[in-house]
Parts: structure tokens; sequence; C-alpha cells
């Protein structure tokens, strides 16, 4: 089990290019399924949720190979129609498959994706909405069987929640079901947006994505494409929370500042300098931030929740109290009582975390338990005075394309044993 050996206090400086974002590639590579032709997937960050993802189409009959940033993807003979526990296990994210399997098969049986280090993470609004568009789903010891032998026919769907996932694994299932399918209530994520440029790339008709209702227009078959992945906005939010406990100057290009929306705000309420252009984002930190006040987690465009793990962390040692509301998932503060080990003052209950700035952290030794969470800790660890060694790496590795190596290049001092 590798480790990441953190000295904090060092200034970082420089320029980094942002990573592309790891929940765009991974609903485009399931999206790909439907797809007959040669899809040229440009760049797809190097992550194990991503290889994963490949795992799953190379097992469904697929060729998928990576050079560099670049996947190649070809689905034109998909052989089998179900996907084994291991390969479900492996990213919580492969439910999106459920839709693509299902829309290119007309069957699909995959197990219920297990819950994750934040939560529960139920699937109902996703089987409801297939249920609409003609699925037949038996749920039974852990398994979804699902069929749709006459294909799928567009539906009228409202989601009682915009849930990113769903509104993905609808795009996909709709995309070559016959008819129309309005999504009410849908995520409005740049991801959602993301998968809805590729599938019109293939000759989807999808329109509205990123507004309340997207609109789907059922065609018979789907070509290749070529589609380059949009920068990730949770990356540079977490660049930009290293940057901020560091005191610290970096210029994140190809970071969207669009994106970063509910983001930047809080950066520059926190005392940062944050300048935008056409190149991307350039963030100044002062010495001691101040406190970020209120920082409440809501769907797009609100504040991302992917994005709270690594504020707490910059809020640790603030001029002041921030408060921190998580309204999208369950169990994401496990992080905190690591930050406790490293001197953080933070309350929490239920939903809220009342961190209270304290002059400095001091270096631990701390355990990452999901992929935020590790890089909050990381993020603490680049400002806490002495070295802490931060456990969990396999989490960061999921979502942070070589994050040690991207902070070394800025002067941290990091490495991996
Ligand atoms: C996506 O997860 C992202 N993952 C998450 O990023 C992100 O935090 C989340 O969207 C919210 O933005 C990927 O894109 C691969 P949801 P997803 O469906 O689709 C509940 C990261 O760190 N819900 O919008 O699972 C659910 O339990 C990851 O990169 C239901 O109740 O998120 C949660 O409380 C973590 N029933 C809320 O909705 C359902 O059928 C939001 O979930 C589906 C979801």
């Amino acid at each position: 089990m590798s480790k990441l050996l953190i000295t904090g206090r060092q200034r970082l400086s420089g320029e980094v290019c942002v990573q592309g974002a790891k929940n765009s590639a991974l609903p485009v590579l399931a999206a790909t399924l439907l797809t007959k032709g040669e899809n040229v997937i440009f760049n797809c960050p190097s992550l194990s949720d991503v290889d994963a993802s490949c795992e799953i189409l190379r097992y469904l009959g697929c060729e998928a190979t990576r050079s560099d940033q670049t996947l190649l993807i070809r689905c034109d003979g998909v052989a089998r129609t179900d996907i084994p526990d291991s390969l479900m296990r492996k990213t919580r994210s492969s439910i999106v498959f459920l839709g693509a399997v299902l829309a290119r098969t007309g069957r699909a049986r995959l197990s219920f994706p297990g819950g994750c280090e934040i939560g529960p993470r139920p699937i109902d609004m996703h089987l409801k909405a297939l249920r609409a568009l003609g699925a037949d789903i038996r749920e039974q010891h852990g398994v979804l069987d699902c069929r749709a032998p006459y294909g799928l026919r567009g539906a009228k769907i409202s989601l009682s929640f915009p849930s990113v996932g769903a509104t993905e694994d609808i795009m996909i299932a709709a995309a070559l079901a016959s008819g129309t399918t309005t999504i009410s209530n849908a995520a409005r994520e740049p991801e959602i947006c993301d998968l809805a440029d590729y599938l019109n790339k293939c000759g989807a008709r999808i329109d509205g994505a990123g507004e309340g209702v997207i609109y789907i227009e059922g065609v018979s078959s789907l070509h290749g494409a070529a589609h380059s992945i949009i920068p990730d906005r949770i990356v540079a939010a977490t660049l930009m929370s290293c940057a901020a406990v560091t005191g610290s100057e970096l210029t994140l290009r190809g970071a969207v500042s669009r994106h970063l929306g509910a983001v930047i705000p809080v950066f520059e309420e926190s005392g940062c300098r944050v300048t935008v252009s056409e190149q991307g984002i350039r963030i100044s930190a002062p010495r001691r931030l101040r406190s970020m006040r209120l920082v409440r987690t809501m769907p797009y465009p609100g504040f991302p929740t992917d994005a709270q793990a690594p504020l707490t962390a910059a809020a640790c040692t603030a001029d002041g109290t921030t408060v921190f509301i998580e309204n999208i998932f369950e169990n994401r503060y496990r992080h905190i009582a690591e930050l406790t080990r490293m001197g953080a003052s933070i309350r929490t209950e239920g939903k809220v975390a009342v961190v209270e700035g304290v002059p400095a952290l001091y270096g631990a030794s701390v355990e990452a338990t999901d992929l935020r969470g590790a890089a909050a800790l990381v993020t603490a660890a680049l400002c806490a005075e002495g070295t802490s060694a931060v456990s969990g790496v396999r989490y960061l590795e999921r979502g942070y394309e070589n994050f040690d190596i991207v902070l070394r290049s800025l002067g941290a001092d990091i490495r991996k044993v």
C-alpha cells in the first residue's frame, strides 16, 4: 500500500494543465457502447476509474486501447449483456453502463453497484426512469436483470432530484429509443453537456442539456466520433485549494471559469485574487486566508459537493470560522476526523461542519477513505508544519492523475513511497 510523504509549508508556483474530467470521461465511455465505428476520445485522464470502464468495455466485446491521453474505442460487436460483480464493484459509476447495455443489446444483467465510502448511493431514480422507457427490470439477490426485447420507447420523465447519474443513464438509454424522451428536473452539470455533445457527434438528437429539461429524439443507430473531454473542474478546485493553503500563486491552464461559477467567489471571500483569461485561471493567495463564512453544497450551478472536502481542508488554517453544509451526500465528512489529527478544530453535526480556523496544522499519519477526502488530506498536509504520511493513495488515484508529480512540479515536497 503506497503512501504520500508530504513536508508542508512549501510555497508553490508555476502553471499546470488541468486534466480531463473523470466525471465526463466515465459516462462518455459508457455511451461509446451505443456506437458502431471508431471513437477517438482525447484528453482522457489516466485514472483507475477510467481503466475500470475500459475493462468493462473489453469484457462486453469492444476494443479499447490507450495511447497517452487518447482512447480508441470500437464497439462494432457487443458479445455480452452482463457485467460481472468483480467489474461492477471497481467503480460506483459503472451503473451508467446499465442504460448503455440495455439500449444496445435489449438486455442487461449487472449487480447492484455497491454503496461507497460517501453514502448508500441508491439507484431508484435510474430504475424508475428505465422502466418508464419500457424496460422490464427484476431485482433479485443483488442482481439487476433488465430486458427490453422490443427496444426502448421514448417517455416523459421527471426526476425528483437532479441526479447526475440518472440523467446520464436516461440520455444514453433514450438516444436509441423509438420516439421522444424528455427529462424534467435534469442535472445541469458541465459533464451532462459534454455527454450530450459527444452523443450528438455520433448522430444522436439531444437538445437542452445544461438546462432543466432535456429533449432526446431517439434514432436507429449511432456511429463513432472524435471527442475531447472537458477539463476537470473538481481537480481545478482542488489545485486552487492547494494554492490557497500555501499562500501561492498558480496558473491553471485549461480550467473553464464558467464551470467554477460557485467556487471562485468562495476563494475570493477567503482573500484570494482570482483572474480569468482565455488560457485559464490564475489564483494568488494571501499569506493567511480569511474565513469563507458559509459554503453549502448544491446541484450545479451551486457549489459542487466534490469540492467540499478540499475546501474544508483550506478552511482549517483560515482566520475565522467557516460553516459547511453538505446537502448532497449523507456521509461526506469522513476526512474531518483525520484533519483533526493534524490539529484542525472542526465540529460536525449531520450535514453541518463548523471549521474554526487555527494558526497552524501539524504533520501526522492520516488515512484517506474516499477520493475527495484523500484530496483534502493532501491539501492539509501541504500547509502543515512538519511531515505527514497520507495513506489510501489508491483513492486519490481514482480521480487525480499523477497528483504527486503535478504538485512536486509546482514546488511541493511530496513523494510516494
Ligand atoms: C455523480 O455521482 C458524480 N460521479 C459524483 O462525483 C458527484 O459527487 C455527484 O454526481 C453529484 O454531483 C460521477 O459522475 C461518476 P447523483 P452520482 O446521482 O451520479 C441520490 C466524485 O467524487 N440518488 O447526482 O452518483 C444520491 O444518493 C464523485 O467524483 C438517489 O437517491 O450522483 C445522492 O445523495 C462522488 N437515487 C444524490 O442523489 C438515485 O437513483 C446525488 O446523486 C440516484 C441518486
